[in-house]
């Protein structure tokens, strides 16, 4: 016999960006690890419940993984810091795991737009199924897409995300406080609290800006950098002044001569 960990994208907003085979998952699952991080948004945890009810016609049981607190935000060593958390994680949700999925079972984890993006529950289910490999009932591991924040907006502005045969990077927002990267003409940028576009230099880049995306409170902005970074401060700060919280993905692109 064996154990299933099932990773189930869930969309990064609109709750029918869910694929059918993630549908037949949410009903399918026996048990569900629900990972309540320190600064969880209530939105977010809300907008999983709503999915499990839009999509389960039997009630679900629900495991709590409580994460231990995020020390590298302050940390001297990043790296180390997040080493030592990840096996902190690790340990905890192994013991759950060992504990709560019986042989023959499946868990499932709701994970917020696709599970491969900028999330770190798919490293973690991979050290738990690494380590379990060899056991009496070992573990499994199913990873199922979700719609990404960062094809959202694709969509949402209606462009490409590439240029024909060009290259796209997706990068966390601190790697470019300094600027576009000297050989890539399109970034999109995410988990950017610092809003970092509007500290580089904007000559010839324009941004595509989207905020709460595929939610009733969705912000879309386009044009120059220079012209209209002031325009997604101000509906930005208006925004997180009204809801307590952004989410906000963008495409930096370098305007073609
Ligand atoms: C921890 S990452 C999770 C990304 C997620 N796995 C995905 O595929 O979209 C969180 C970041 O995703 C982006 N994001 C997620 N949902 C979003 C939304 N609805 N609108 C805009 N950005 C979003 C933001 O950049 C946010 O800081």
């Amino acid at each position: 016999m064996s154990r299933e960990l099932v990773l189930i994208g869930i969309g990064a907003g609109d709750p029918d960006w869910i694929t059918l085979e993630a549908v037949r998952a949410i009903e399918e699952i026996d048990v569900q690890f629900v990972v309540l991080k320190e600064d969880e948004l209530d939105d977010l945890v809300a907008a999983r419940r709503a999915v499990i009810e839009r999509h389960r016609t039997t009630p679900l049981r629900t495991v709590e993984l409580r994460d231990p607190p995020r020390p590298w935000r302050t940390a001297a060593d990043y790296n180390a810091a997040v080493a030592q958390w990840r096996s902190q994680r690790r340990a905890q949700w192994g013991a759950a795991v060992d504990a709560e999925l019986a042989d023959g079972r499946t868990g499932g984890f709701l994970v917020w737009g696709d599970p491969s993006l900028y999330e770190s529950t798919l490293a973690i289910a991979q050290d738990l199924v690494a380590a379990g490999a060899g056991g009496d009932a070992p573990l499994s591991l199913r990873v199922l897409p979700g719609v990404s924040s960062a094809l959202a907006l694709a969509a949402r502005h209606r462009i490409p995300l590439n240029r024909q045969g060009r290259a796209v990077q997706i990068s966390p927002a601190r790697l470019v406080r300094d600027g576009m990267p000297a050989d890539v003409d399109d970034v999109v940028v995410m988990l950017d609290g610092r809003q970092t576009f509007a500290a580089i230099d904007p000559a010839g880049l324009d941004v595509y800006w989207g905020a709460y995306l595929g939610t009733a409170d969705e912000i879309l902005i386009a044009g120059p950098l220079a012209e209209v970074r002031d325009t997604i401060l101000a509906a930005r700060a208006e925004a997180a002044t009204r809801k307590g919280w952004v989410f906000d993905t963008y495409l930096l692109r370098r305007r073609s001569p």
